[in-house]
């Protein structure tokens, strides 16, 4: 699987986070629960040096409990303060604020201490395209928060969105790109819908799919589709599929493609469960 992105999108994005960086305090970056490394792009760690960081497992509805658990334990080793959230129904969204203030508050001190009072923090979301920015943004800043507009000293067009006294949030979200270091990287975006559907290989993708289900979750694989057992290979599994859910082609022929379709159309739905597709314990550091 080849995928390619746009180097002048990237390289413009890019550019604009830089800029927007040196006016916020505290990074709050969005990752998806279901693949927190692969959605995560590690040029962020050079881009937001210095500052306050927040990592936000967001659409964890969607995600296994256990799993995300495990991810919140992992990046709060590695020193980043983390939020679980559900950008949709806005649960978590009170923790993101608490940390948000709790991570910036030796930067309050010192203000408080140079006799800079009532400076509020300054915040600005960042992730890959489609981890859910904007609806973490309107979720977050709620109906009733109010632009403070453009401020001198604030480059022209720039909007503040006051989160309440202390808070105020970039209302641009910063774009970064999923980094393409191998091919699963590659496999679990485009399953999760991030990779648009004419450059992928449905088919194919449904069958690594399969197989990872049959290692982590060979019940919720079973039960959806009434499979038997798991023995067969995965490209057999998907065949099954198709015979237990009537997909056919033209000549009464059973039609995997088909079956594909719906079982990844069942993930992106959470029909099949909450599924993770990484896992903490399986990173070498
Ligand atoms: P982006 O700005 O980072 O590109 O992402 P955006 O907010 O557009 O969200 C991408 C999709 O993810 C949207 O679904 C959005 O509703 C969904 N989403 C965001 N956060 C969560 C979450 O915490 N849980 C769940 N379940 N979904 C979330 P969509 O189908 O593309 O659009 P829509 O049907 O919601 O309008």
């Amino acid at each position: 699987m080849n995928y390619q992105w746009y180097p002048g999108h990237m390289t413009k994005a890019r550019r604009m986070m830089q800029e927007n960086i040196k006016l916020i305090d505290i990074m709050v970056e969005l990752v998806d629960a279901r693949i927190p490394l692969s959605s995560k792009n590690p040029d962020i760690d050079d881009l937001a040096r210095n500052k306050a960081r927040l990592i936000v497992l967001n659409k964890v509805d969607m995600a296994d409990p256990e799993v995300t658990s495990g991810w919140e334990k992992y990046y709060q080793e590695k020193g980043f303060f983390v939020a679980k959230v559900n950008s949709r129904s806005g649960s978590g969204m009170k923790e993101v604020k608490a940390l948000i203030e709790t991570a910036c508050k030796e930067k309050k001190e010192r203000d408080r201490k140079r006799g800079i009072l009532n400076r509020p923090i300054r915040a600005m979301i960042a992730g890959i395209p489609n981890v859910g920015k904007s609806t973490f943004i309107n979720s977050f800043a709620g109906k009733a928060a109010a632009k403070t507009g453009n401020k001198p000293g604030v480059t022209k067009g720039k909007q503040w969105i006051k989160i309440n006294k202390n808070v105020e949030l970039l209302d641009t979200p910063g774009i970064l790109w999923p980094k393409f270091e191998d091919q699963m990287v590659g496999f679990r975006l485009a399953l999760i819908g991030s990779i648009k559907e004419e450059i992928l290989n449905t088919r194919e993708i449904a069958v690594e799919f399969i197989t990872f289900l049959k290692t982590y979750y060979p019940d919720y694989l079973k039960g959806r589709y009434s499979l038997e057992d798991l023995e067969s290979s995965s490209s057999e599994i998907l065949e099954q599929i198709a015979k237990n859910r009537g997909c056919l082609k033209k000549g009464n022929l059973v039609d995997p493609d088909k079956a594909a379709l719906i079982l990844l159309e069942d993930f992106r739905s959470v029909k099949l469960g909450r599924i993770s597709l990484e896992r903490p314990e399986l990173q070498e550091d």
